[in-house]
């Protein structure tokens, strides 16, 4: 008798959460949103290049593999090691507040449905607190 673990069972049956918010197209409007704010922000937009589509499309790429799409970022970038690709950038608190209200703001612009809503602003909350390399600057008193 063929016996399947049920962990194994729920992982091949249930569709990935990029199966269902609508693939690729959705994930293109979520960084488009995200990016469009990122370029109006007056503490983020320094951190970022000049040229903001190579980031652009790495991020696209990133984010169609994390939630269950092909796997193209790893071809391109190699392995994501998110927080080593940050260490160039001074992010504190304060910088990972504004880059998560702008992802999660661009998840509803982008129309993201529940319960995959819920799943994916869960892994952006954790995800960037993890990106967090900088202590508050503490003025002397
Ligand atoms: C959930 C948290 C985050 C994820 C999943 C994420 C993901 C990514 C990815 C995939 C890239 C492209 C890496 C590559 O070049 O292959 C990237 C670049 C970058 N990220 Fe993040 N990031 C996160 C949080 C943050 C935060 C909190 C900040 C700053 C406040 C930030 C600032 C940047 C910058 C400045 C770049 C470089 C963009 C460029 O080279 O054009 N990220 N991020």
């Amino acid at each position: 008798m063929c016996r399947v673990k049920p962990t194994q069972l729920e992982m091949s049956d249930r569709p990935s959460i990029y199966e269902q918010i609508g693939g690729a197209a959705t994930i293109r409007r979520i960084v488009d949103r995200f990016y469009a704010r990122v370029e109006r922000d007056p503490l983020l937009r320094p951190m970022f290049p000049a040229d903001l589509e190579p980031g652009k499309e790495h991020q696209f790429l990133f984010l169609c593999q994390y939630f269950g799409g092909p796997d193209d970022y790893n071809r391109l970038r190699g392995h994501p090691r998110l927080r080593m690709r940050h260490a160039p950038f001074p992010i504190d608190q304060v910088a990972r507040d504004a880059w998560l209200a702008h992802m999660l703001a661009a998840l509803d612009e982008a129309g993201v449905p529940e319960p995959a809503r819920t799943a994916m602003h869960r892994y952006f909350e954790q995800a960037s607190t993890a990106m967090i390399n900088q202590a508050p600057l503490i003025e002397p008193s």
